[in-house]
């Protein structure tokens, strides 16, 4: 349903090495920039509580920055311990200059 899309930001907003935190509802979602394509994940790291927005991007990846798990942005796999599980991903579009995230389950 495109009511489940919601605007989160505009493209202007968010920079390659600058994600973004959002709040949709009762998610805390991360909004990335990786090789001009738009990425959302779930911000609040599995291990502890650290926000990955805050965290270090290399590339595709971004590293917790309380203990340093890593997560790969697009697919939301965990690649690194101490964080013991992949973190979930939603859909992100782009409609003229604004970021739009679906949080639908
Ligand atoms: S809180 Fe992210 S690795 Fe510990």
């Amino acid at each position: 349903m495109s009511d489940q899309w919601q605007r989160v930001a505009a493209v202007d907003e968010i920079e390659e090495d600058e994600p973004i935190s959002v709040h949709v509802g009762e998610h805390t979602i991360g909004v990335f920039l990786v090789n001009d394509t738009y990425y959302a994940i779930e911000d609040i790291c599995p291990h502890a509580y650290a926000l990955l927005s805050q965290g270090f991007v290399d590339g595709e990846e971004v590293e917790c920055p309380l203990h340093e798990a890593v997560f790969h942005i697009p697919s939301g796999r965990c690649l690194k311990a101490p964080a013991d599980r992949d973190v979930k991903t939603y859909p992100v579009k782009v409609d003229g200059d604004d970021v739009f995230i679906n949080v639908a389950p």
